[in-house]
């Protein structure tokens, strides 16, 4: 991993001209009122250079090249959500119509909503009722993995619900449902399908869901193979069904990065056969199980190279496909989360530093698991949003498709990335970017910025707002201080940011998250 950012020793040259211009300016300070001290000025010299010396020797330098291209770009609905479908199992409970869940989903678009998860391999549609009333549940998770029925009313409530959000529906369809020769039996696609297009709804569309894992689950098998097959028909019911622009994003693999690389392999084996019946490439990615997570986990920086390591591996099974890579169900902790976790301010390092990590690495889009139910949800059972909600719409505000490089990984406690910032943060439409991380460390970090190639200094002004709790454990998160929370009407409260000119120094406090705005910055990849 390339990296420009580092922890600077006494060694280093940039310290050193760091220290030497601090000398410079504070010794024409002295020169000018305390001429007339010479001796005690020595002194007091030597002191304040002791002083400024351990001072120096803490600040974390971060380079910032002005004069980079863009690195990548994602979609510009990047950062999505999902609703699982065993939400639709009792759909009175499940709050589409209610208009505070609707606004706190409103907040985050543009997104996808995925409809989908285990239960999708579950559902019957209207008038092919399941057969069996007696519950089962899957050997992994203890998931609800009988057969439930949804009707044409609850179809068109879920693609209401994402219209007024703002939101583009995917919807995932029953692959379990095959026919006597193995083949998948699309006829309740085929109504479904029929039922979208009279309603002119679009969507998007997905088949099955962990394929790979149906074995463990279902006491099914369906090969990469079939499933390939399985997708090349359902293209072709799209396509004769006016929905040829709809995009059909799969296999929905997890287990990428086990030992004997099965979800890689089921992957690459599925693509070789999908030909160009799949538009993006998607898989589901977990850190940690959440029947046993602790805190000490979601600061831990192991756990944070996970990611890193799923993708890398993946990306060695199917870069010879040239096709874009979708993380369609992802979460801090498998099993619907970790209790007084993943609904926690804690689980918010995860969840940025994915983010941010996705983007740099070629991700397109990143849909959280979930927007409501379970522990991981962004939006708690009583409709007030949860530290991941917030989390998410300060990046939704702040930071743009347009990712920059490179990310800053190697520092013991800091990691952070950068994007053009959003269009609707700019001031006056002066290009900007947007730096993001997090601070893992119990300790505060003192950071300077140093520009390689910088414009002149002067016309740039920093916004920083710095995310904290309490304690890691918090409902609550404030941003520079102050708690977050939605107006009495449901809209967001003002960001306040701390304004920083671009030669001081910042400080982040222990276990901390931050968005640092580089207003005015001239960076030719950033101009709108
Ligand atoms: C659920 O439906 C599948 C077809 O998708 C069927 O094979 C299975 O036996 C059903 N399960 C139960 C418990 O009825
Ligand atoms: C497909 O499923 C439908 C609904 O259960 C059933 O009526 C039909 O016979 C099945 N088709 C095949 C070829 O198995
Ligand atoms: C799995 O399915 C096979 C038949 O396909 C059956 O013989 C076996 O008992 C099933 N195993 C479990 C654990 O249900
Ligand atoms: C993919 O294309 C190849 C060659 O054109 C063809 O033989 C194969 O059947 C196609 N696969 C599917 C699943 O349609
Ligand atoms: C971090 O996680 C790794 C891998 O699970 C573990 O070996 C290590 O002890 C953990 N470190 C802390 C400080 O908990
Ligand atoms: C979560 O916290 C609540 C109180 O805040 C407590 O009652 C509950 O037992 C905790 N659950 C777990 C699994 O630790
Ligand atoms: C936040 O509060 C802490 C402790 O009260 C204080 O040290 C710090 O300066 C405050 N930061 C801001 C941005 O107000």
């Amino acid at each position: 991993m390339k990296y420009l950012g580092n922890k600077k020793s006494g060694k280093d040259p940039q310290y050193r001209n760091i220290i030497e211009s601090y000398e410079i300016t504070r010794k024409r300070n002295i020169n000018i009122h305390w001429y007339m001290l010479g001796f005690f000025v020595v002194l007091l010299i030597l002191y304040l250079f002791t002083l400024n010396l351990q001072r120096v020797e803490d600040v974390t330098v971060i380079n910032l090249d002005t004069r980079q291209s863009i690195h990548r770009r994602t979609s510009t609905r990047y950062l999505s959500y999902g609703l699982d479908t065993s939400l639709l199992r009792d759909m009175k409970t499940l709050p589409i119509n209610d208009k505070r869940f609707v606004m706190l989903a409103r907040h985050l678009s543009p997104a996808y909503v995925r409809v989908g998860g285990t239960s999708a391999d579950c559902l019957f549609f209207d008038e092919t009722p399941s057969s069996s009333a007696d519950k089962i549940f899957d050997p992994i998770n203890g998931e609800d993995i009988s057969n439930f029925t949804i009707t044409h009313k609850d179809f068109l409530a879920l693609s209401r619900f994402a219209r007024k959000s703002g939101a583009r529906m995917i919807f995932d369809l029953n692959v379990l449902l095959r026919r006597p020769d193995g083949s998948w039996n699309y006829s309740d696609a085929e109504k479904i399908i029929s039922l979208a297009k009279e309603h002119n709804i679009e969507l998007d569309w997905q088949l099955g869901n962990e394929p790979n894992s149906f074995h463990h689950v279902f006491n099914r098998t369906v090969t990469a193979t079939q499933l390939a097959s399985d997708y090349t028909v359902l293209r072709k019911l799209l396509d004769d069904n006016g929905y040829e622009s709809s995009n059909l994003i799969g296999p929905e693999v997890n287990h990428i990065g086990d030992a004997n690389h099965k979800g890689e392999l089921y992957g690459a084996e599925f693509l070789k056969h999908a030909n160009t019946s799949v538009t993006y490439f998607s898989w589901h990615q977990y850190y940690l199980n959440g029947h046993i997570a602790t805190v000490e986990d979601f600061i831990n920086r192991t756990v944070f190279d996970y990611l890193a390591n799923q993708i890398n591996s993946l990306s060695n099974f199917i870069r010879g496909y040239h096709i874009r890579v979708w993380l369609s169900e992802t979460s801090s902790a498998w099993g619907s989360g970790a209790p007084n976790l993943s609904d926690r301010f804690v689980a918010g390092f995860l969840w940025l530093d994915k983010l941010g990590y996705s983007a740099w690495a070629g991700i397109d889009v990143v849909t959280r698991q979930s927007f409501f139910g379970g522990h991981y949800a962004l939006v708690a059972h009583d409709l007030t949003p949860n530290p991941d909600w917030w989390v998410s719409v300060i990046y939704k505000q702040f930071v743009s498709e347009r990712v920059l490089d490179p990310p800053i990984l190697d520092s013991k406690a800091l990691r952070l990335y950068w994007h053009c910032t959003a269009k609707s943060a700019l001031i006056n439409r002066v290009p900007a970017i947007t730096q993001y991380g997090v601070h893992l460390d119990n300790k505060p970090m003192k950071v300077a910025i140093r520009m390689i190639n910088p414009a002149p200094l002067k016309s740039i002004t920093l916004h920083l707002y710095v995310l904290t709790a309490d304690h890691l454990q918090s409902r609550f998160i404030k941003m520079n201080n102050q708690t977050l929370m939605l107006r009495p009407d449901g809209k967001l409260p003002p960001f306040n940011p701390i304004i920083l000119d671009p030669d001081e120094k910042i400080e982040f406090p222990p276990h901390s998250m931050y968005f640092l705005i580089y207003h005015g910055m001239q960076i030719p990849a950033c101009e709108v």
